[in-house]
């Protein structure tokens, strides 16, 4: 069994980037909007903040009171769209509840959603003609290249049917000329589709609902979850001590897909940048 250590495969990507972003005339910039004291967005705004200055990219950070309206909100995407400095807008999701997630994604420029959650985006993801990737998605798919398996031709089975992470991903697989199917909570016989995955990506949000008996031995098995458990520990949706001994290869959780959705934000902001300095 491989473990797929995306922590030293972040940092290997982290130090090319640096090296590049030397080398650029501007600076990239990445403004990210945390609105509210959810204690997980705060860590992930952190994350993405200490990112960006192991590679010397800016980093503007917004953060809003739980009780912000549309209208400010809204305002604010707005003078970031027009900021020529800011070259990249994030909003950490999720919003609080009275606040329209499909409206405030809209209003950021395509050009600076480097989350890649744009309706355009999403479009472009579709038809293979894109600009940035969705960072998990992406994360995982350089995963899947350091495991060594090629695509081509493959049973992939994605479970979870999200826009952040289960759509966008079934996309890149097949992008690369695998079989894919997405499962979720209504899919029937779950079991027996996910044994015939040679790639089973977890992206539900259960600790532990991925156990042995439904992974074909032999698979590689990437997991996206990041669940909190009672005693404060994080683990993921795979059942970890029971599936690593039957998979090729595996991510932990935590050091696994985490890092890497990271870096991939880190490569979209340079892009971000380049392309808006043409
Ligand atoms: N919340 C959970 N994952 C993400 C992500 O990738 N981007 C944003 N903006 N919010 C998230």
């Amino acid at each position: 069994m491989k473990l797929l250590d995306g922590k030293a495969v972040s940092a290997r990507l982290m130090e090319e980037m640096a090296r590049e972003v030397e080398t650029l005339s501007v600076k990239p910039c990445l403004a990210v909007v945390l609105v509210g004291d959810d204690p997980a967005s705060r860590v992930y705004v952190n994350n993405k903040k200490k990112g960006c200055e192991k590679l010397g990219i800016r980093s503007l950070e917004y953060t809003m009171p739980k009780e912000t309206t549309q209208a400010q909100l809204l305002e604010l995407i707005d003078a970031l769209n027009e900021d020529k400095n800011v070259h990249g807008i994030l909003v950490q999701l999720p919003l609080p509840k009275h606040l329209d997630e499909k409206t405030v994604i809209r209003a950021i420029r395509p050009e600076k959603d480097v989350d890649a959650f744009h309706p355009v985006n999403v479009g472009k993801i579709m038809i293979g003609d894109f600009d940035f990737l969705p960072c998990t998605p992406a994360g995982i798919m350089e995963l899947i290249a350091e495991s060594g398996t090629d695509l081509t031709g493959k049973e992939c089975v994605v479970i979870g049917r999200s826009n952040i992470v289960g759509k966008p991903m079934a996309m890149l697989l097949l992008h690369k000329n695998a079989t894919v199917t997405i499962c979720h909570s209504k899919t029937r016989d779950l079991k027996e589709v996910t044994r015939r995955a040679d790639v089973l990506v977890a992206a539900v949000g259960i600790p532990n609902f991925v156990t042995a008996d439904m992974v074909r031995p032999g698979a590689v098995v990437i997991d996206v979850g990041i669940n909190r458990l009672d005693d404060g520990k994080l683990t993921g949706d795979v059942d970890f001590e029971a599936v690593s001994p039957i998979a090729s290869a595996i991510t932990p959780v935590p050091g696994g897909v985490g890092p890497m959705t990271i870096a991939m934000l880190m490569r979209n902001t340079i892009t971000a940048a380049k392309k808006q300095n043409q």
